[in-house]
């Protein structure tokens, strides 16, 4: 299986990064080849409406979207891990989502298995509701069947996700798909 990871934290270690590197592990050790993507690192503009794409079915932003776009079509499943701002994703990761307007009846075209990996400082029973009613929608709309989350509550500073069962179940989530 192919795999499409996303990472959007701007924190190279951080508690997001961590359960990514453990679903990669676990995903890599079923055998699946992953494809991850820095995303909060890599030079992506945000959408900017004009509907080329309508036209032309491709997006004409010569970012770093264009090395994205040929695996976020075929991809068997899709990861996205994010760190928990003001109760949704990253900014930095939903640039990247918004862009996925440029191909989007190509993506809605190819059903794919999908993961949300989170981190979030506060440890309400709300906290990541937001988050995950977006994620819920997202599946819905582009036909991807959730597999699943693995979810670092509590956690704000670098580091504190070690020790967790949430890397645990990210790296048998990973396992599983
Ligand atoms: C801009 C910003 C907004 C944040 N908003 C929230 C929030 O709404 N709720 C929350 O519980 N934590 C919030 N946090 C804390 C982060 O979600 C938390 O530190 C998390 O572990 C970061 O994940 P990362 O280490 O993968 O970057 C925020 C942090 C930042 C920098």
């Amino acid at each position: 299986m192919k795999i499409l990871a996303l990472s959007g934290s701007p924190r190279k270690k951080g508690n997001s990064v961590r359960l990514l590197d453990e679903f990669c592990r676990g995903a890599e050790a079923a055998g699946h080849e992953v494809l991850f993507f820095d995303v909060a690192h890599m030079n992506i503009h945000a959408c900017l409406a004009c509907n080329a794409c309508r036209i032309d079915g491709s997006c004409f932003q010569q970012d770093g979207m264009q090395e994205i776009y040929p695996h976020l079509v075929d991809a068997d499943a899709i990861v996205l891990a994010t760190p928990l701002y003001y109760f949704g994703m990253s900014a930095q990761l939903k640039l990247v989502i918004d862009r996925f307007y440029g191909v989007n009846e190509a993506l809605r075209a190819h059903p794919k298995q999908a993961v949300l990996l989170a981190a979030c400082g506060d440890a309400e029973e709300d906290t990541l509701d937001a988050l995950l009613a977006h994620y819920k929608a997202l599946c819905s709309y582009c036909h991807w069947q959730d597999r699943g989350q693995a979810l670092a509550i509590g956690v704000y500073d670098i580091g504190a996700v070690e020790g967790l069962p949430c890397l645990q179940e990210a790296y048998e989530l990973g396992k599983s798909l």
